[in-house]
């Protein structure tokens, strides 16, 4: 019990510095260290942040047929986006409505969503349809007509299949209205989805460091010697162009020139040719560019002229994130169905994973002090450059999560994983 005192009064205290940053606009500075340390920290922001945001759980056309599944853990809460009998898309909670075991913790195809303890089964949208041996003493049709499974809120947004827990959060597109303009043309090539591979790797960071990772584009240029000068963030004709935040934004934007149109990823990281043709339908502005999109807490996007490249990201715990693709395990690409359907298409996407795989071999081992650095006493309070925009507003993004959030909202026990590995 005083644990569990001592854990909201080290929350309560970090909130009141936090309070302290925003009002004095000190986005500026680094977040506390705690921020990305503190199991109860973490706590916290999945009840304050996670709980309330968007997240993506994969692509419409990965489940096609009336049946399919996907699962997915939001905020810790496990899910199942099922395509029902009518063609829409539903996100149900997989909690049995019985004694709570979850029903399926992979994807899949099911006539009806059958709970594996004691077999009640549910249709597509959720409802009781079976309940063995419960009609002995119950009325069964009754607990038919009252059992069903939570519907939680779920929205298209290009394909990509978006949930929240959050009735008010505003739609999922007003939030990512400032990157509309990335699309144009790229849905006219007829792109189809290659979803990400997840990948087991338990990545022992904080999942705002891999955020930070991916928006930093002060970085590339001394840890991905070789793999990323070809998109640098300094160039005498211009380098990074960074976007500005308006209340209500949940994307964190910034773009870089690439040295030559219609480069993109090789076996050596960013360069020419790249291994994926250029897409016919882009500008000649796109064609010269890389925009790397963050839509925290769980997805990034790259619109590069080739292909339009994300990964899935989820936070697990203070020290420790997953991501599909993780840039080794592949996957998570938008491409044009002509790129799909070269005869080297194998080939030149095992291009891709080894380029990706090189640039996140140097990413590794700064990731890693990173976080090292947090634990440290002595972390800094630190200092941004011209070319950390975005972490600046990635901090204001964090600042507004934290602090929006009614004060009775006190952090929970945590939950105890759904389908633990073995
Ligand atoms: S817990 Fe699901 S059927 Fe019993
Ligand atoms: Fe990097």
């Amino acid at each position: 019990m005083s644990g569990a005192s001592s854990s909201d009064t080290v929350v309560a205290t970090l909130l009141e510095r936090l309070r302290a940053m925003e009002r004095s606009d000190a986005a500026a500075s680094m977040l506390p260290r705690e921020c990305y340390t503190l199991p109860a920290f973490f706590d916290y922001e999945r009840d304050a942040v996670f709980a309330h945001c968007w997240h993506c759980v994969g692509r419409a056309e990965q489940i096609p047929e009336a049946g399919d599944y996907l699962a997915a853990r939001v905020a810790e809460e496990p899910l199942l986006i099922v395509r029902g009998t009518d063609g829409e898309i539903r996100a149900l909670s997989a909690v049995c409505r019985h004694r709570g075991e979850v029903i399926a913790c992979e994807s899949g195809h099911a006539r009806s969503l059958r709970c594996p303890l004691h077999f009640w089964t549910y249709d597509l949208e959720g409802r009781l349809i079976a309940a063995p041996r419960m009609g002995q003493q119950t009325d069964l049709e009754h607990l038919k007509k009252v059992t069903r499974l939570p519907v939680v809120r779920c929205e298209l947004w290009h394909g990509f299949i978006f949930v929240t827990l959050d009735d008010q959060a505003a739609p999922v597109a007003a939030g990512l209205s400032k990157v509309e303009p990335f699309w144009e043309n790229y849905e006219a090539a007829d792109l189809v989805g290659v979803p990400p591979v997840p990948s087991d790797q338990i990545l022992p960071w904080n999942w705002k460091l891999h955020f930070e990772n991916f928006t930093d584009a002060y970085h590339p240029e001394f840890v991905h010697r070789g793999t990323h000068d070809f998109a640098p963030s300094n160039h005498p004709s211009g380098g990074v162009s960074f976007f500005p935040m308006a209340p209500g934004d949940e994307a964190i934007i910034r773009t870089v020139p690439l040295l030559k149109a219609d480069g993109g990823m090789t076996s050596e990281g960013w360069g020419d040719p790249a291994a994926f043709p250029p897409i016919a339908t882009l500008s000649g502005a796109q064609r010269e560019r890389l925009a790397f999109v963050m839509i925290p807490p769980g997805m990034t996007i790259i619109f590069a002229p080739n292909a339009i490249a994300y990964q899935l990201i989820t936070p697990l715990s203070a020290l420790s994130t997953t991501a599909a693709n993780d840039r080794i395990s592949g996957g998570g690409w938008l491409l044009p169905r002509t790129t799909l359907s070269l005869p080297d298409f194998s080939a030149r996407a095992a291009s891709v994973r080894t380029g990706g795989s090189k640039i996140w071999a140097q990413d590794l081992p700064v990731n890693l002090g990173m976080q090292a650095g947090k634990q440290s006493r002595f972390s800094p309070d630190g200092i941004y450059g011209p070319l950390e925009t975005t972490l600046v507003q990635f901090n204001a993004w964090l600042l507004r999560k934290y602090l929006q959030t009614p004060a009775d909202s006190a952090p929970t026990k945590s939950a105890r994983p759904a389908c633990a590995s073995a």
